[in-house]
């Protein structure tokens, strides 16, 4: 599908006040639509992620058999293939999104037939070597094009394995445990640094036995998933850029209801609190083991201190980067971060884009290969933003354009919708001007 650039203006704000609830989270959804594709019986999901790629997944899944239902009050209904999928001659088109594109490697690597996977320009540059090694371990074949999409995977059946991640990701060892869903034996994956646990609450949400110990997750196959009936949790990185506008001003106060809080994915709020920002967490639930709760945020009065984001934070933070980086410079100490080398292979190299892009509202900035230097105490004016076809990057300086002097313009502003089509719109709901 081809979406024509579009262009958006952002002026500053004087205040950022309100009280929100925000669409589904993305990796919940993906899991949880995928899941539900591939269980037996009809799940139902409300506050499913209204983003363009959970819409992906959606239109894989159905491509492969799945029933796909969006109900008119914005539920999601997902009838099952039962744990067989039907092979298609089409490829299956999975758009801006890596997330869908690794994870359902894995569920086909296991599945009878030829599967081809497709993506977008940006989606065609990323990385796939990470996905077929382990996929081959467990004798899968896959073939990528010079080490990325389009792929095809030639299903198979597969061995059970344990299998250590070089590169911290939520996404390969999804796709492993998806595999493994399927294989006889008990397939494992370690990983150094723990990321995001949402694949393992949803497997055990549907039914699947995982065991799970301080650095290890394992699986045990052949089992069957059942459906589900699940409120999704709202997004906490989509939060990021309202939490970050929010502690940009003096007297700010913003609530968010009804967000996912899940501990892999909440580290933004520590460094939320270490730079100053008082934060309040209500109503803290479970829902299938995912925590959702509220949060309350407000700007200290004396300004943002100063953070430093390296070693495992920096993996645990990998989406909330950008706009901490784009929010760097209206702190006192600065925004340091290392050991983000990953970020130049997401959806754009957003070290470079972030760099760019804050030299073009006037700031300092220092870039490095796994990271960069943001000084603080810098007063930034508005500029042509080039958000890359990057989601995170529109919608990063569109934070920092709150606090700039003058008009800021974000061109590709349409890639917002990427995760978060609604994300101007509640700007201007809760900017004050
Ligand atoms: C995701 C994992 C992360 C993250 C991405 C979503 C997921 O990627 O950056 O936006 O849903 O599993 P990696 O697993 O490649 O680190």
């Amino acid at each position: 599908m081809h979406t024509a650039t579009q262009e958006r203006i952002i002026r500053p704000a004087r205040n950022v006040l309100g009280s929100l609830r925000l669409p589904g989270d993305k990796s919940i959804s993906h899991r949880y639509g995928m899941l539900a594709a591939f269980a037996k019986g009809t799940s139902r999901f409300t506050n499913f992620s209204t983003g363009a790629d959970c819409a992906s997944t959606l239109a894989c899944m159905e491509a492969l058999g799945a029933k796909i239902v969006r109900r008119e009050d914005g539920g999601v209904e997902v009838t099952g293939v039962a744990g067989r999928v039907t092979p298609t001659a089409e490829p299956l088109d999975c758009g801006n999104s890596g997330s869908t594109m690794r994870m359902m490697s894995g569920l086909l690597a296991a599945q009878e037939g030829r599967f081809t996977l497709i993506g977008d320009a940006s989606l065609s540059r990323r990385p796939m070597e990470r996905i077929r090694r382990p996929l081959e371990q467990m004798g899968a074949r896959l073939a990528l094009t010079e080490g990325h999409a389009p792929i095809t995977v030639e299903g198979a059946q597969l061995k059970a394995i344990d299998y250590t991640t070089p590169v911290p990701s939520a996404q390969v060892k999804t796709c492993v445990l998806l595999a493994g869903l399927q294989t006889e034996g008990t397939t494992t994956v370690q990983e150094a640094v723990r990321t995001r646990d949402h694949s393992e609450l949803a497997l055990r949400a549907f039914g699947a036995t995982i065991e799970r110990t301080a650095d290890s997750v394992s699986i045990r196959g052949p089992q069957a998933l059942h459906a589900i009936e699940a409120a999704v949790p709202g997004d906490i990185s989509s939060a990021a850029f309202f939490l970050c506008a929010a502690a940009l001003f003096p007297g700010s106060s913003l609530v968010l209801d009804a967000l996912g809080m899940n501990p892999t994915r909440a580290a933004l709020l520590d460094v939320m609190a270490t730079l100053g920002a008082r934060l309040a967490v209500l109503n803290l639930e479970e829902k299938h083991a995912e925590l959702v709760g509220t949060v309350q945020i407000s700007a200290p009065t004396a300004g943002l201190g100063t953070a430093k984001i390296d070693g495992a934070l920096a993996a645990q933070l990998i989406d909330e980067l950008p706009v901490l980086a784009a929010i760097g410079p209206y702190t006192q100490g600065g925004i340091r971060i290392r050991d983000a080398k990953e970020l130049r292979v997401k959806e754009s190299d957003r070290i470079a884009l972030v760099v760019k892009n804050l030299r073009a509202m006037g700031a300092e900035v220092v870039e490095f290969e796994d990271g960069l230097d943001v000084p603080g105490g810098q007063a930034l004016h508005g500029a042509t933003i080039d958000a890359g076809g990057d989601h995170r990057i529109a919608m990063a300086f569109s934070v920092a354009a709150l606090r700039a002097t003058g008009e800021t313009l974000i061109q590709g502003a349409e890639s917002a919708a990427i995760s978060f089509p609604e994300f101007f719109d509640l700007l201007d709901q809760v900017a004050d001007r």
